[in-house]
Protein backbone atom coordinates (compact mmCIF):
# COMPACT_ATOMS: atom_id res chain seq x y z
CA UNK A 1 0.00 0.00 0.00
CA UNK A 2 1.02 3.36 -0.68
CA UNK A 3 0.86 6.39 1.24
CA UNK A 4 -2.11 7.86 2.70
CA UNK A 5 -4.15 10.68 0.98
CA UNK A 6 -6.95 12.50 2.77
CA UNK A 7 -9.46 14.08 -0.30
CA UNK A 8 -11.64 17.42 1.54
CA UNK A 9 -14.78 16.91 -0.84
CA UNK A 10 -13.63 13.78 -2.26
CA UNK A 11 -17.24 13.01 -2.77
CA UNK A 12 -17.83 16.12 -5.18
CA UNK A 13 -17.07 16.20 -8.81
CA UNK A 14 -13.64 16.17 -9.12
CA UNK A 15 -13.13 14.63 -5.85
CA UNK A 16 -14.24 11.31 -6.78
CA UNK A 17 -12.99 11.12 -9.92
CA UNK A 18 -9.81 12.04 -8.19
CA UNK A 19 -10.51 9.08 -5.48
CA UNK A 20 -10.96 6.37 -8.01
CA UNK A 21 -7.48 7.30 -9.60
CA UNK A 22 -5.66 7.02 -6.53
CA UNK A 23 -7.53 4.10 -5.52
CA UNK A 24 -6.20 2.42 -8.55
CA UNK A 25 -2.50 3.60 -8.25
CA UNK A 26 -2.66 1.79 -4.68
CA UNK A 27 -2.67 4.80 -2.33
CA UNK A 28 -5.28 4.72 0.64
CA UNK A 29 -7.81 7.32 0.25
CA UNK A 30 -10.18 8.84 3.13
CA UNK A 31 -12.71 11.29 2.10
CA UNK A 32 -14.62 14.20 4.24
CA UNK A 33 -18.03 15.52 2.77
CA UNK A 34 -20.65 16.89 4.17
CA UNK A 35 -22.70 15.86 0.69
CA UNK A 36 -24.18 19.70 0.66
CA UNK A 37 -27.22 19.73 -0.65
CA UNK A 38 -27.30 22.24 -2.70
CA UNK A 39 -24.48 20.19 -4.80
CA UNK A 40 -25.57 17.06 -4.06
CA UNK A 41 -28.94 17.11 -4.16
CA UNK A 42 -30.39 13.95 -2.35
CA UNK A 43 -27.63 12.15 -2.79
CA UNK A 44 -25.95 11.29 0.75
CA UNK A 45 -23.95 8.20 0.15
CA UNK A 46 -20.29 7.77 -1.93
CA UNK A 47 -21.11 5.91 -5.48
CA UNK A 48 -20.97 2.02 -4.99
CA UNK A 49 -17.54 1.56 -5.78
CA UNK A 50 -15.94 4.31 -3.41
CA UNK A 51 -17.86 2.96 -0.97
CA UNK A 52 -15.84 -0.51 -1.14
CA UNK A 53 -12.65 1.32 -1.58
CA UNK A 54 -12.48 4.55 0.41
CA UNK A 55 -13.11 5.46 4.40
CA UNK A 56 -15.25 8.12 4.67
CA UNK A 57 -15.53 10.43 7.36
CA UNK A 58 -18.65 12.34 6.90
CA UNK A 59 -19.41 15.74 7.90
CA UNK A 60 -18.64 19.51 7.81
CA UNK A 61 -15.03 20.66 6.71
CA UNK A 62 -15.45 23.10 9.68
CA UNK A 63 -15.86 20.23 12.39
CA UNK A 64 -12.52 20.70 13.76
CA UNK A 65 -13.14 17.39 15.70
CA UNK A 66 -14.04 15.61 12.76
CA UNK A 67 -11.16 16.71 10.62
CA UNK A 68 -8.79 15.54 13.83
CA UNK A 69 -9.78 11.87 13.13
CA UNK A 70 -9.73 12.28 9.69
CA UNK A 71 -5.83 13.75 9.28
CA UNK A 72 -4.91 10.81 11.20
CA UNK A 73 -1.74 8.99 9.42
CA UNK A 74 -2.58 11.30 6.40
CA UNK A 75 0.39 11.64 4.06
CA UNK A 76 -1.07 14.12 1.71
CA UNK A 77 -4.22 16.24 1.84
CA UNK A 78 -5.91 17.24 -0.84
CA UNK A 79 -8.59 20.25 -0.01
CA UNK A 80 -11.19 20.14 -2.32
CA UNK A 81 -14.09 21.13 0.13
CA UNK A 82 -15.46 24.64 -0.84
CA UNK A 83 -18.43 26.71 -1.71
CA UNK A 84 -17.78 27.39 -5.70
CA UNK A 85 -21.29 29.76 -6.85
CA UNK A 86 -19.01 33.10 -7.71
CA UNK A 87 -22.51 35.06 -7.65
CA UNK A 88 -23.70 33.46 -4.74
CA UNK A 89 -20.86 34.32 -3.19
CA UNK A 90 -21.38 37.82 -3.55
CA UNK A 91 -23.98 37.78 -0.64
CA UNK A 92 -23.36 34.85 1.24
CA UNK A 93 -20.27 36.94 2.62
CA UNK A 94 -19.53 35.33 5.91
CA UNK A 95 -20.82 31.50 5.07
CA UNK A 96 -18.36 31.69 2.04
CA UNK A 97 -15.86 33.05 4.33
CA UNK A 98 -16.53 30.61 7.34
CA UNK A 99 -16.47 27.43 4.96
CA UNK A 100 -13.65 28.25 2.23
CA UNK A 101 -11.50 30.45 4.32
CA UNK A 102 -12.08 29.81 8.22
CA UNK A 103 -11.86 25.37 7.34
CA UNK A 104 -8.97 26.00 5.86
CA UNK A 105 -7.35 28.14 9.20
CA UNK A 106 -8.71 25.04 11.20
CA UNK A 107 -6.51 22.73 8.88
CA UNK A 108 -3.53 24.86 8.83
CA UNK A 109 -3.56 24.59 12.70
CA UNK A 110 -3.70 20.95 13.33
CA UNK A 111 -1.17 20.62 10.31
CA UNK A 112 1.26 22.64 12.51
CA UNK A 113 0.67 20.31 15.72
CA UNK A 114 3.41 18.27 13.70
CA UNK A 115 1.01 14.88 14.81
CA UNK A 116 0.46 13.95 11.66
CA UNK A 117 3.18 12.57 8.68
CA UNK A 118 2.16 15.01 6.28
CA UNK A 119 4.58 15.07 2.74
CA UNK A 120 2.18 17.50 0.68
CA UNK A 121 -0.45 19.67 0.72
CA UNK A 122 -2.48 20.30 -2.51
CA UNK A 123 -5.91 22.89 -2.51
CA UNK A 124 -8.27 23.82 -5.77
CA UNK A 125 -7.23 26.81 -6.79
CA UNK A 126 -9.43 28.67 -8.97
CA UNK A 127 -8.72 31.19 -12.69
CA UNK A 128 -10.83 33.29 -10.16
CA UNK A 129 -8.19 34.64 -8.33
CA UNK A 130 -6.93 36.58 -11.35
CA UNK A 131 -10.43 38.89 -12.55
CA UNK A 132 -10.00 39.90 -15.55
CA UNK A 133 -6.27 38.29 -16.45
CA UNK A 134 -4.06 39.38 -18.64
CA UNK A 135 -4.87 41.78 -21.97
CA UNK A 136 -3.54 43.51 -24.78
CA UNK A 137 -4.19 47.04 -24.86
CA UNK A 138 -3.20 48.68 -29.14
CA UNK A 139 -1.57 51.41 -27.13
CA UNK A 140 0.03 50.19 -23.80
CA UNK A 141 0.75 45.88 -24.91
CA UNK A 142 0.22 43.30 -22.22
CA UNK A 143 -1.73 44.92 -19.34
CA UNK A 144 -4.10 43.54 -16.72
CA UNK A 145 -7.68 45.08 -16.53
CA UNK A 146 -9.14 46.09 -13.42
CA UNK A 147 -12.88 44.85 -12.64
CA UNK A 148 -15.31 46.03 -15.30
CA UNK A 149 -17.23 49.13 -14.55
CA UNK A 150 -21.32 49.20 -14.82
CA UNK A 151 -21.54 51.93 -16.89
CA UNK A 152 -19.54 50.53 -19.12
CA UNK A 153 -21.85 47.56 -19.31
CA UNK A 154 -25.09 49.32 -19.17
CA UNK A 155 -23.71 50.53 -22.38
CA UNK A 156 -23.26 47.03 -24.02
CA UNK A 157 -19.45 47.66 -23.50
CA UNK A 158 -17.99 44.88 -22.26
CA UNK A 159 -14.34 43.94 -22.91
CA UNK A 160 -12.19 45.21 -20.28
CA UNK A 161 -10.27 48.46 -20.11
CA UNK A 162 -6.66 49.41 -19.73
CA UNK A 163 -5.66 50.55 -16.51
CA UNK A 164 -3.69 53.16 -18.18
CA UNK A 165 -5.50 54.88 -21.15
CA UNK A 166 -9.21 52.74 -20.83
CA UNK A 167 -9.02 52.02 -24.27
CA UNK A 168 -10.90 48.54 -24.68
CA UNK A 169 -8.16 45.15 -24.81
CA UNK A 170 -8.36 42.25 -26.11
CA UNK A 171 -7.56 38.86 -24.20
CA UNK A 172 -4.05 37.08 -23.44
CA UNK A 173 -3.13 34.23 -21.75
CA UNK A 174 -2.90 34.71 -18.18
CA UNK A 175 0.53 32.67 -16.43
CA UNK A 176 0.99 32.39 -12.82
CA UNK A 177 2.63 35.31 -12.41
CA UNK A 178 -0.09 37.70 -12.93
CA UNK A 179 -1.45 39.90 -10.02
CA UNK A 180 -4.27 38.83 -7.84
CA UNK A 181 -7.58 40.55 -8.88
CA UNK A 182 -10.29 38.35 -7.88
CA UNK A 183 -13.76 40.39 -8.55
CA UNK A 184 -15.98 38.03 -6.66
CA UNK A 185 -16.14 37.16 -2.89
CA UNK A 186 -15.11 33.41 -3.85
CA UNK A 187 -12.57 34.66 -5.81
CA UNK A 188 -11.28 36.40 -2.95
CA UNK A 189 -11.20 33.34 -0.40
CA UNK A 190 -9.61 31.12 -3.05
CA UNK A 191 -6.62 33.61 -3.10
CA UNK A 192 -6.37 34.05 0.85
CA UNK A 193 -6.92 29.59 0.55
CA UNK A 194 -4.29 28.85 -1.68
CA UNK A 195 -2.11 31.88 -0.18
CA UNK A 196 -2.09 29.98 3.47
CA UNK A 197 -1.59 26.47 1.86
CA UNK A 198 1.14 27.82 0.34
CA UNK A 199 2.51 29.89 3.28
CA UNK A 200 2.11 26.64 5.55
CA UNK A 201 3.57 24.35 3.50
CA UNK A 202 7.12 26.39 3.24
CA UNK A 203 6.56 26.52 7.02
CA UNK A 204 6.32 23.02 7.29
CA UNK A 205 9.19 22.50 4.73
CA UNK A 206 6.83 20.09 2.71
CA UNK A 207 4.94 19.95 -1.12
CA UNK A 208 2.62 22.42 -1.88
CA UNK A 209 0.63 22.97 -4.92
CA UNK A 210 -2.42 25.82 -5.50
CA UNK A 211 -4.26 24.64 -8.46
CA UNK A 212 -5.53 26.78 -10.66
CA UNK A 213 -8.37 24.93 -12.26
CA UNK A 214 -9.84 26.78 -15.31
CA UNK A 215 -13.93 25.85 -16.01
CA UNK A 216 -14.01 22.21 -15.28
CA UNK A 217 -16.95 20.27 -17.02
CA UNK A 218 -17.78 16.64 -17.49
CA UNK A 219 -19.58 13.88 -16.58
CA UNK A 220 -20.60 13.92 -12.88
CA UNK A 221 -20.60 17.48 -12.54
CA UNK A 222 -23.56 18.49 -10.71
CA UNK A 223 -26.15 19.33 -12.17
CA UNK A 224 -28.11 20.71 -9.20
CA UNK A 225 -26.54 22.87 -8.44
CA UNK A 226 -27.73 26.26 -10.42
CA UNK A 227 -25.04 28.38 -8.89
CA UNK A 228 -21.89 27.16 -10.42
CA UNK A 229 -21.21 25.39 -14.06
CA UNK A 230 -22.66 27.42 -17.39
CA UNK A 231 -22.46 24.04 -19.13
CA UNK A 232 -24.43 22.48 -16.73
CA UNK A 233 -27.23 25.06 -16.66
CA UNK A 234 -27.39 25.87 -20.78
CA UNK A 235 -27.63 21.94 -20.90
CA UNK A 236 -30.68 21.12 -18.32
CA UNK A 237 -32.45 24.51 -20.49
CA UNK A 238 -32.01 23.24 -23.51
CA UNK A 239 -33.11 19.65 -22.27
CA UNK A 240 -35.91 20.68 -20.59
CA UNK A 241 -37.00 23.32 -23.90
CA UNK A 242 -36.51 26.23 -21.06
CA UNK A 243 -35.50 29.77 -22.73
CA UNK A 244 -31.72 29.96 -22.42
CA UNK A 245 -30.60 34.01 -21.16
CA UNK A 246 -27.19 34.70 -22.64
CA UNK A 247 -25.87 37.40 -20.50
CA UNK A 248 -23.56 40.26 -21.48
CA UNK A 249 -23.20 39.97 -26.27
CA UNK A 250 -22.18 36.33 -25.74
CA UNK A 251 -18.51 36.91 -27.01
CA UNK A 252 -17.21 36.37 -23.39
CA UNK A 253 -15.42 33.28 -23.04
CA UNK A 254 -13.89 30.60 -20.75
CA UNK A 255 -10.96 27.73 -20.70
CA UNK A 256 -13.09 24.52 -20.08
CA UNK A 257 -10.69 21.93 -19.06
CA UNK A 258 -12.10 18.51 -18.95
CA UNK A 259 -12.41 16.76 -15.65
CA UNK A 260 -9.74 13.93 -16.61
CA UNK A 261 -7.27 16.17 -17.40
CA UNK A 262 -7.82 17.82 -13.66
CA UNK A 263 -7.63 14.81 -12.40
CA UNK A 264 -4.13 13.95 -13.81
CA UNK A 265 -2.75 17.15 -13.27
CA UNK A 266 -4.07 17.05 -9.44
CA UNK A 267 -2.64 13.17 -9.10
CA UNK A 268 1.00 14.05 -10.50
CA UNK A 269 0.97 16.54 -8.12
CA UNK A 270 0.30 14.32 -5.11
CA UNK A 271 2.71 12.20 -6.63
CA UNK A 272 5.45 15.22 -7.27
CA UNK A 273 8.93 14.83 -5.91
CA UNK A 274 9.82 17.16 -2.96
CA UNK A 275 9.87 20.85 -4.58
CA UNK A 276 9.00 24.55 -3.36
CA UNK A 277 5.21 24.98 -2.94
CA UNK A 278 3.59 26.65 -6.41
CA UNK A 279 0.69 27.82 -8.08
CA UNK A 280 -0.10 26.35 -11.31
CA UNK A 281 -2.84 26.79 -13.70
CA UNK A 282 -4.67 23.90 -14.85
CA UNK A 283 -6.25 24.47 -18.22
CA UNK A 284 -6.17 24.61 -22.01
CA UNK A 285 -5.04 27.54 -23.66
CA UNK A 286 -8.07 28.11 -25.35
CA UNK A 287 -11.13 30.11 -25.23
CA UNK A 288 -14.49 29.34 -26.11
CA UNK A 289 -17.37 32.00 -26.46
CA UNK A 290 -20.29 31.44 -24.83
CA UNK A 291 -22.04 31.72 -27.94
CA UNK A 292 -20.37 29.08 -29.29
CA UNK A 293 -20.68 27.04 -26.20
CA UNK A 294 -24.77 27.65 -26.65
CA UNK A 295 -24.55 26.70 -30.03
CA UNK A 296 -22.98 23.39 -29.63
CA UNK A 297 -26.06 22.55 -26.95
CA UNK A 298 -28.59 23.57 -29.23
CA UNK A 299 -28.06 21.52 -31.89
CA UNK A 300 -26.50 18.51 -29.49
CA UNK A 301 -30.24 17.84 -28.12
CA UNK A 302 -32.17 19.27 -31.39
CA UNK A 303 -33.24 21.81 -28.90
CA UNK A 304 -36.51 23.96 -29.26
CA UNK A 305 -35.24 26.48 -25.98
CA UNK A 306 -35.28 30.13 -27.04
CA UNK A 307 -31.66 32.10 -27.32
CA UNK A 308 -31.95 35.10 -26.09
CA UNK A 309 -28.41 37.46 -26.10
CA UNK A 310 -29.46 39.24 -23.21
CA UNK A 311 -27.18 42.21 -22.37
CA UNK A 312 -27.62 41.80 -18.99
CA UNK A 313 -24.59 41.18 -16.48
CA UNK A 314 -24.08 39.53 -13.06
CA UNK A 315 -21.40 41.57 -10.87
CA UNK A 316 -18.41 39.56 -10.05
CA UNK A 317 -18.42 37.91 -13.38
CA UNK A 318 -15.08 38.19 -15.82
CA UNK A 319 -15.34 38.81 -19.66
CA UNK A 320 -12.58 35.97 -20.12
CA UNK A 321 -9.93 33.77 -18.65
CA UNK A 322 -7.86 31.82 -20.64
CA UNK A 323 -4.35 29.81 -18.57
CA UNK A 324 -1.19 29.91 -20.04
CA UNK A 325 -0.11 26.38 -18.88
CA UNK A 326 3.43 26.39 -19.57
CA UNK A 327 4.67 26.17 -15.63
CA UNK A 328 1.91 23.39 -15.53
CA UNK A 329 4.22 20.79 -17.97
CA UNK A 330 7.66 22.24 -16.72
CA UNK A 331 7.34 21.45 -12.98
CA UNK A 332 4.68 18.36 -13.44
CA UNK A 333 5.28 17.57 -16.63
CA UNK A 334 1.40 17.49 -17.85
CA UNK A 335 -0.56 19.24 -20.59
CA UNK A 336 -4.61 18.91 -20.68
CA UNK A 337 -4.96 16.63 -23.78
CA UNK A 338 -8.40 16.94 -24.10
CA UNK A 339 -10.27 18.87 -27.11
CA UNK A 340 -13.41 20.62 -26.14
CA UNK A 341 -15.13 19.52 -29.10
CA UNK A 342 -14.38 15.89 -27.82
CA UNK A 343 -15.32 16.58 -24.28
CA UNK A 344 -18.41 17.94 -24.54
CA UNK A 345 -20.19 15.14 -26.63
CA UNK A 346 -19.21 12.77 -23.63
CA UNK A 347 -20.56 15.73 -21.06
CA UNK A 348 -23.72 16.02 -22.41
CA UNK A 349 -24.23 12.03 -23.36
CA UNK A 350 -23.74 11.71 -20.02
CA UNK A 351 -26.07 14.96 -18.55
CA UNK A 352 -28.84 13.37 -21.03
CA UNK A 353 -29.95 10.20 -18.48
CA UNK A 354 -29.77 12.62 -15.71
CA UNK A 355 -32.95 14.17 -13.88
CA UNK A 356 -32.69 17.47 -13.83
CA UNK A 357 -34.66 20.72 -11.68
CA UNK A 358 -34.00 23.03 -14.53
CA UNK A 359 -36.52 25.85 -12.46
CA UNK A 360 -33.81 26.61 -9.73
CA UNK A 361 -31.57 28.00 -12.30
CA UNK A 362 -34.49 30.85 -12.85
CA UNK A 363 -34.87 31.32 -8.83
CA UNK A 364 -31.21 31.74 -8.84
CA UNK A 365 -31.31 35.00 -11.19
CA UNK A 366 -34.05 36.32 -9.06
CA UNK A 367 -32.21 35.68 -5.40
CA UNK A 368 -29.22 37.77 -7.36
CA UNK A 369 -31.88 40.30 -8.88
CA UNK A 370 -33.26 40.90 -5.75
CA UNK A 371 -30.05 41.72 -4.02
CA UNK A 372 -29.13 44.12 -6.67
CA UNK A 373 -26.08 42.32 -8.32
CA UNK A 374 -27.79 41.57 -11.40
CA UNK A 375 -28.61 44.18 -14.25
CA UNK A 376 -30.88 43.69 -16.90
N1 LIG B 1 -15.49 22.77 -11.13
C1 LIG B 1 -14.84 23.86 -11.50
O1 LIG B 1 -15.04 24.40 -12.58
C2 LIG B 1 -13.80 24.45 -10.59
C3 LIG B 1 -13.02 25.53 -11.07
C4 LIG B 1 -12.08 26.11 -10.23
C5 LIG B 1 -11.90 25.61 -8.95
N2 LIG B 1 -12.68 24.59 -8.51
C6 LIG B 1 -12.49 24.14 -7.12
O2 LIG B 1 -12.31 22.73 -7.11
C7 LIG B 1 -12.86 22.19 -5.91
C8 LIG B 1 -13.77 21.03 -6.23
O3 LIG B 1 -14.77 21.49 -7.10
P1 LIG B 1 -15.89 20.54 -7.71
O4 LIG B 1 -16.19 21.08 -9.05
O5 LIG B 1 -15.52 19.13 -7.54
O6 LIG B 1 -17.10 20.94 -6.77
P2 LIG B 1 -18.30 20.07 -6.18
O7 LIG B 1 -19.29 21.07 -5.73
O8 LIG B 1 -18.72 18.98 -7.11
O9 LIG B 1 -17.61 19.36 -4.93
C9 LIG B 1 -17.36 20.01 -3.72
C10 LIG B 1 -17.56 18.97 -2.63
O10 LIG B 1 -17.31 19.62 -1.38
C11 LIG B 1 -18.32 19.23 -0.48
N3 LIG B 1 -18.52 20.30 0.49
C12 LIG B 1 -19.00 21.55 0.27
N4 LIG B 1 -19.05 22.23 1.44
C13 LIG B 1 -18.59 21.38 2.40
C14 LIG B 1 -18.44 21.50 3.79
N5 LIG B 1 -18.76 22.62 4.45
N6 LIG B 1 -17.95 20.42 4.47
C15 LIG B 1 -17.62 19.26 3.84
N7 LIG B 1 -17.77 19.10 2.51
C16 LIG B 1 -18.25 20.15 1.79
C17 LIG B 1 -19.57 19.04 -1.31
O11 LIG B 1 -20.53 18.19 -0.69
C18 LIG B 1 -18.99 18.43 -2.58
O12 LIG B 1 -19.00 17.02 -2.53
C19 LIG B 1 -13.53 23.34 -5.17
O13 LIG B 1 -12.65 23.80 -4.18
C20 LIG B 1 -13.69 24.40 -6.24
O14 LIG B 1 -13.66 25.70 -5.70
C21 LIG B 1 -13.61 23.99 -9.29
Amino acid sequence: MKDRVLITGGAGFIGSRLARRLVVAGYEVSILDNFSPQIHGGQIELSHDLRNTTQLFRGDVRDISLLEQALEGVHVLVHLAAETGTGQSMYRVRHYTEVNIGATSSLMELLLTGKYPLRSLVVASSRAVYGEGAAKCPQHGPVFPEARSGKDMKTGDFEPKCPICRASTSMLLTSEDAPFQPSSLYGLTKQVQEQMVLLYASTLGINGFALRYQNVYGPGQSLKNPYTGILAIFSNQARANRPIYIFEDGKESRDFVYVDDVVEATFRAVEALPQKPVALNVGTGVAVTVAELVDLVISYYSSGSSVTTTGAFRDGDIRHNCANTERLQSLLGYTPTWKFTAGIQEFLGWARSQDVDAGKYEQSLAELRNKGLMYG
